[in-house]
């Protein structure tokens, strides 16, 4: 076909298009807002699916009025503390972490896994402009879960890397949610820890009626919302 005629056709389509619905139609992928998009730009941030899928899944809670508080847990330095804080402003934010990397207390990790140490809960917090919104646990999951029993919370983001603190999280946060709530789990279909996150949520979802999907994102999330 002759470059003119494909370009007539376009032309056409649009007019349809326009006729038909009123503006014109794109398919965007990932579909979130401009707003996001130079956020993601201004912090550097690689993982665009992850970041968007949330930022998504956050539009989505306020769409349609799910309540509840928003936890991280695993938060290292807070690259994306700043983004659920910038998605999700006037939420309840819980930040919980050792801020000292891999604890003693878990026997999981390797004696040499010294990664993760080079923050402090100073630091988030006031990345975060100290803001009062945020909740910093800081210390050892689950002891740093007492007090938030009758909490509720609507959007949950696990990356601990390793088995027993991410099976403890499921634990505790799944009743806590409401219908609709979304779960993400880091490190899913990746080879962190053998597999340990992607384990945990197999057995913890086991007896349950959600299930999951997988994330095409750099370290392979999974995520579900609660029914
Ligand atoms: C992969 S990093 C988190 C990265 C962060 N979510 C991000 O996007 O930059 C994992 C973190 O989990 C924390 N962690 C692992 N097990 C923990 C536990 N049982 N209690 C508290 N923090 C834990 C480590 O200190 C580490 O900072």
């Amino acid at each position: 076909m002759r470059k003119s005629t494909l370009f007539l056709k376009h032309i056409a389509l649009n007019v349809w298009r326009r006729i038909q619905y009123g503006r014109d139609v794109y398919m965007h992928f990932p579909t979130y807002s401009q707003q996001t998009d130079s956020f993601l730009r201004s912090t550097g941030c690689h993982d665009y699916v992850r970041y968007a899928s949330i930022a998504l899944a956050a539009k989505r809670i306020q769409a349609e009025g799910v309540d509840g508080a928003v936890a991280e847990c695993g938060v290292w330095r807070g690259d994306l503390s700043e983004f659920l804080q910038h998605c999700l402003p006037e939420r309840e934010l819980y930040l919980f972490d050792t801020f000292e990397g891999f604890s003693h207390q878990n026997p999981e990790v390797r004696n040499n896994d010294a990664r993760f140490r080079d923050t402090s809960a100073e630091s988030v917090h006031r990345r975060l402009g100290n803001s009062p919104f945020c909740h910093i646990r800081k210390g050892f999951f689950p002891d740093t879960a007492q007090g938030l029993e009758s909490a509720t919370f609507s959007l949950v983001m696990l990356d601990f890397d390793i088995y027993e603190a991410t099976r403890d999280a499921l634990n505790f946060f799944y009743p806590l949610m409401p219908r609709g709530g979304y779960v993400f789990i880091h490190d899913c279909n990746s080879p962190e820890y053998d597999g340990a996150c992607r384990k945990a949520v197999a057995e913890f979802l086991y007896d349950k009626p959600e299930l999951v999907l997988d994330m095409p994102d750099l370290w392979g999330t999974m995520y579900f919302r609660k029914l």
